[in-house]
């Protein structure tokens, strides 16, 4: 089994209330970006991080230590655009594929090796994930239409873990929602994808709160 891991990194700072794209954002000594190769960096053969238009250099030079070992290539206008112009530079020997969010930097090892894990066991779709803490209900027009049986939810992390060649025809055709993950794709097809364990240090750093548990990861150091 030969890995590579593609790093969606080209999304904005917005949500965390900051002009700068999230990935460049300094938690400690260094950005989400750095943070986010240096946990990716030990399990897989080959990492492709998708930067923002135009912001390509300041991405390299952000994780300057780990180039020319990692690649950077323009990101999409969302996510999935981003996974499938990184999936585009990866090397001809490369097997399997994780698409690892930049914004769960502090991902722990053992989420990695779950998810290696499964792949090596012949899974050919392998998400992370946690079980839900709170209600969740449907609502329209601040209505609830329904209460949905948390028990048989799940929160997904990433890395998700696909054998390149479902990787690559998932992506083939494209979703135009902002929110689909690499999973849901490969659902699309028809797929069976299979869960495993998550870890609460996967956490994506999305809102300003995010980045205070982020801060006092670091200080903690990574699980
Ligand atoms: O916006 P959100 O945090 O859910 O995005 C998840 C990951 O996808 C982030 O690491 C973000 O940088 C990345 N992304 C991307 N291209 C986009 C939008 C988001 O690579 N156009």
């Amino acid at each position: 089994m030969k890995l590579a891991a593609i790093i969606p990194a080209a999304g904005s700072g917005e949500r965390l209330g900051h002009a700068l794209p999230k990935a460049l954002v300094q938690v400690g000594q260094h950005c989400i970006l750095y943070h986010a190769v240096a946990g990716a960096i030990s399990h897989v053969d080959q990492v492709i991080v998708a930067a923002p238009s135009g912001s390509e250099h300041i991405f390299e030079h952000s994780i300057k230590e780990f180039v020319p070992a990692v690649k950077v290539v323009t990101g999409g206008e969302i996510r999935s655009a981003s996974v499938a112009s990184a999936l585009k530079h990866i090397d001809k020997e490369i097997t399997h594929v994780l698409v690892h969010d930049a914004a769960r930097a502090f991902t722990p090892a053992s989420v990695y090796l779950e998810v290696i894990h499964a792949l090596s066991q012949g899974k050919d779709a392998v998400i992370p994930a946690l079980p839900m803490v709170d209600t969740i209900k449907r609502v329209k027009d601040q209505l609830v239409l329904s209460t949905e049986e948390r028990a048989a939810l799940v929160r997904v992390q990433t890395p998700q873990g696909f054998k390149r060649d479902l990787l690559e025809r998932a992506h083939e055709k494209s979703s135009s929602d902002p929110n689909a993950d690499d999973a849901f794709l490969v659902e699309q097809l028809g797929e069976r994808v299979h869960v495993v364990m998550g870890h609460e240090d996967a956490f994506k750093i999305t809102v300003p709160n995010d980045l205070v548990l982020a801060n006092l990861v670091v200080n903690r150091g990574r699980s």
